[in-house]
């Protein structure tokens, strides 16, 4: 009997490690959004999910930003001043604003370039779903108000004149430079149009997930022109805001304990896996280094954080954690700006415009 069940488990095993382990230990369910479940020594996607393929893309050539220019709204002067004050008052109001609007901003340029595309509801010529709609970004982005209050404002003042794809990155350059104190302060080019197409199903094989290795990470940053150096950049925007439970891991060899226990208290309480946790345990409204540290010290809250304490990307880490020079925070408003010209679309046709509500396509 027991042979016999001992046989199965192997003829078992054979057949998981033929069809659904086909990339080893490091699998990947729905892209890196949903948590591997351990069986038998290996790992399979939970719900009858299929591990998504890896989808190693060639590297991209940089983003060049072409027809961007810094101070491209002279026409109508007053616009990126009109945007800074919203968003001022949204983060002085809640400054988890801020982290949403600086995510907002990269969820919008990994998924068909900065083109405002994740704040549309529904999408030209298809009835699926939108972005807003798919995992990585549903009830979970945070910000959409704040860029109709600044629209709302700039249609008043200039109407047709300033896209939602250009209020979006000035809006993350605004929120970047309040919550860092100013200390994060840099020009953000601009000439951006709006898209007119949005799909839920191309979120989760271009947004890296939080349950990615360090591969999947590089990977899905070249595939937008952006090298490792700048996915380690960028990541240090998990220094603000929150994850919510179901993607915060707690039993990773050499976590601290302290914290792991506290995050494990905190996410058993009601609200499930749903409810939050500070992705900065110490400073978690500033935009600061500190992420950093708290890589090295094997204190971050997503498998994908983690992952940056790899050989390979160790010595920037330490660099950025020492905090010399404010070298982190000139790279990264490097990096934003980097990230703003990715697949920009700056001549109007039939897939780019100026929408008159950043809702819904004209
Ligand atoms: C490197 C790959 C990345 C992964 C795997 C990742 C994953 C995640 C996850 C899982 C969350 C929590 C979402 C939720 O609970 O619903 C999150 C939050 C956040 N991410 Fe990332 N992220 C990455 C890169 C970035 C980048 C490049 C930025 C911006 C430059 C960014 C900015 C943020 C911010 C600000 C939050 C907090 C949002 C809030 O509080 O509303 N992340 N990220
Ligand atoms: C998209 O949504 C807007 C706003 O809800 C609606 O007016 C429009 O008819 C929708 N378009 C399609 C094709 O469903
Ligand atoms: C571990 O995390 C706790 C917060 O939960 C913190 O107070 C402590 O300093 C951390 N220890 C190390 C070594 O980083
Ligand atoms: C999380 O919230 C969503 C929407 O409010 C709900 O459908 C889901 O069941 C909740 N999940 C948990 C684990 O509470």
């Amino acid at each position: 009997m027991a042979a016999k069940l001992g046989a199965l488990i192997i003829t078992l095993l054979a057949f998981l490690g033929s069809v659904e382990c086909q990339q080893g230990p490091g699998i990947l369910c729905l892209g890196g959004w949903v948590r591997p479940v351990p069986i038998l020594g290996g790992l399979i996607c939970p719900g009858g999910l299929r591990p998504s393929p890896k989808f190693f893309k060639r590297p991209s050539p940089a983003p060049s930003g072409a027809g961007l220019r810094v101070g491209y709204y002279n026409s109508c002067p007053n616009a990126e001043d009109i945007v800074r004050k919203v968003v001022r008052d949204a983060v002085d109001k809640e400054p988890g604003m801020g982290a949403g609007l600086i995510r907002l901003f990269f969820h919008d340029c990994f998924v068909r370039g900065c083109d405002a595309s994740v704040l549309l509801v529904n999408s030209s010529g298809s009835s699926d779903p939108s972005e807003m709609f798919g995992p990585p970004n549903r009830e979970s982005l945070r910000g959409f108000g704040v860029i109709d209050e600044a629209k709302a404002a700039l249609e008043a003042a200039c109407p047709n004149v300033v896209s939602c794809a250009d209020i979006l990155a000035f809006a993350a350059r605004d929120a970047s430079s309040f919550l860092s104190n100013g200390r994060v302060n840099f020009a953000m080019p601009a000439g951006r149009l709006d898209g007119r197409v949005s799909l839920a199903s191309e979120t989760t094989d271009r947004l890296p997930g939080p349950f990615s290795d360090l591969e999947t990470l590089k990977n899905r940053f070249a595939a937008k022109g952006l090298n490792t150096n700048d996915m380690v950049t960028l990541s240090g925007a998990h220094t603000l805001g929150h994850a919510r439970c179901m993607f915060v891991s707690t039993s990773r060899p050499g976590m601290n304990a302290t914290l792991a226990g506290e995050l494990r208290q905190r996410c058993g309480g009601g609200g499930g896996g749903n409810s939050s946790v500070n992705l900065d345990y110490k400073t978690p409204d500033v935009l600061d280094s500190q992420y950093f540290q708290n890589v090295k010290d094997n204190a971050v809250l997503l498998d994908s954080d983690a992952a940056l304490s790899a050989t390979e990307t160790a010595a920037l880490v330490d660099t950025y954690a020492a905090g010399l020079g404010s070298r982190w925070e000139m790279e990264f408003a490097a990096a934003m700006v980097k990230m703003g010209n990715i697949e920009v679309k700056t001549s109007p046709g039939a897939d780019a415009e100026i929408r008159k509500k950043c809702s819904i396509y004209n």
